[in-house]
């Protein structure tokens, strides 16, 4: 972090604007100095589903964020701020643009440590971590049934997965399974997609650890040998059961909520999310 005493503020040079299909490059560019592993492919479905802008210096863009609603549920992400541009109120006028999208909502975000101060500032909250596991995939044996379902199945696995996190992400988990795979287990369901360095396996929705289990199993199968990135919350426990299958523990984030609304009740639980940006 820079040290903000030693910066000038921004001046009034900087503009911030709403993200444009051509600003990918440069925002990947961003994405790729802060060493995280998305493609061109990823931002695309990020800003597919999601509202977002940009900070641009009259040269380069040198800030992004986006903010993804999902029904009564927003989820802030992609929040970046050139290196040489740190320390300088950026971070938090970014923030205010895309809070401004979201207002009316629950407002969630994983965050790095870097962002953690930042957020909190703005009234998030910590609520659990999020460990961030990766690896090549060893073949693995399901313990239960798993079969592969298709874009259509996705009506019924919108609707549980609105039931375990309270987002309505239909339209998301359709483009998910259109590029990717559907794994369906009597009790839940997975996604499969590429992903950065090679595919993703999330969401993961059941109804019992031993589904959840399952379907990463059977992901895993089908991608032995495949470099191989899940992302679970600390809740759900399987930590331990990725690791035994070559996902390595490499890092974590921490969930934080503002304006929290009503949690869902009910026995379905995310077990890994689709993306530590899009919950
Ligand atoms: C997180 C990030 C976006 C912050 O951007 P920034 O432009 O440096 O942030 P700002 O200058 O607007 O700082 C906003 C506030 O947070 C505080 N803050 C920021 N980083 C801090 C830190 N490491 N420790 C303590 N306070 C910090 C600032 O003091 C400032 O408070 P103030 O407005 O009350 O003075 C930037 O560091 C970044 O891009 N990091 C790499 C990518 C990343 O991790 N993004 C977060 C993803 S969840």
């Amino acid at each position: 972090m820079t040290d903000a005493s030693t910066q000038p503020m921004l001046g009034s040079g900087l503009e911030i604007r709403p993200f444009a299909p051509d600003d990918v490059a440069e925002a990947l560019r961003l994405s790729q100095q802060v060493g995280w592993p998305h493609r061109s492919e990823d931002w695309a479905l990020a800003l597919a589903v999601s509202e977002g802008v940009v900070a641009f210096d009259g040269t380069r863009i040198v800030g992004t964020a986006c903010c993804s609603r999902f029904g009564t549920v927003a989820l802030i992400n992609m929040i970046i701020v050139d290196e040489a541009m740190r320390g300088r109120g950026l971070g938090r006028r970014l923030m205010a643009a895309v809070m401004d999208f979201a207002r009316g909502s629950e407002m969630r975000l994983v965050a790095t440590l870097e962002g953690l101060p930042l957020y909190e500032k703005l009234g998030f909250r910590a609520t659990h971590r999020i460990f961030q596991h990766q690896g090549i995939a060893q073949t693995a044996t399901p313990e239960l049934p798993v079969r592969v379902g298709s874009v259509p199945d996705v009506v019924r696995l919108a609707e549980m997965d609105h039931a375990a996190s309270g987002l309505d992400r239909r339209a998301l988990l359709q483009r998910i399974a259109a590029q990717g795979e559907v794994l369906l287990a009597e009790r839940g369901f997975a996604l499969l997609r590429d992903f950065g360095r090679g595919r993703v396996i999330g969401p993961v929705v059941a109804r019992d650890a031993a589904a959840a289990r399952s379907l990463i199993a059977e992901g895993m199968l089908r991608n032995a040998g495949t470099f191989l990135r899940i992302d679970l919350p600390e809740a759900a426990g399987l930590s331990d059961f990725v690791t035994t299958l070559g996902l390595a523990h490499v890092g974590d984030g921490t969930a934080m909520v503002r304006d929290p609304g009503p949690r869902p009740a009910g026995d379905i639980t995310t077990y890994a999310l689709a993306s530590q940006a899009l919950g």
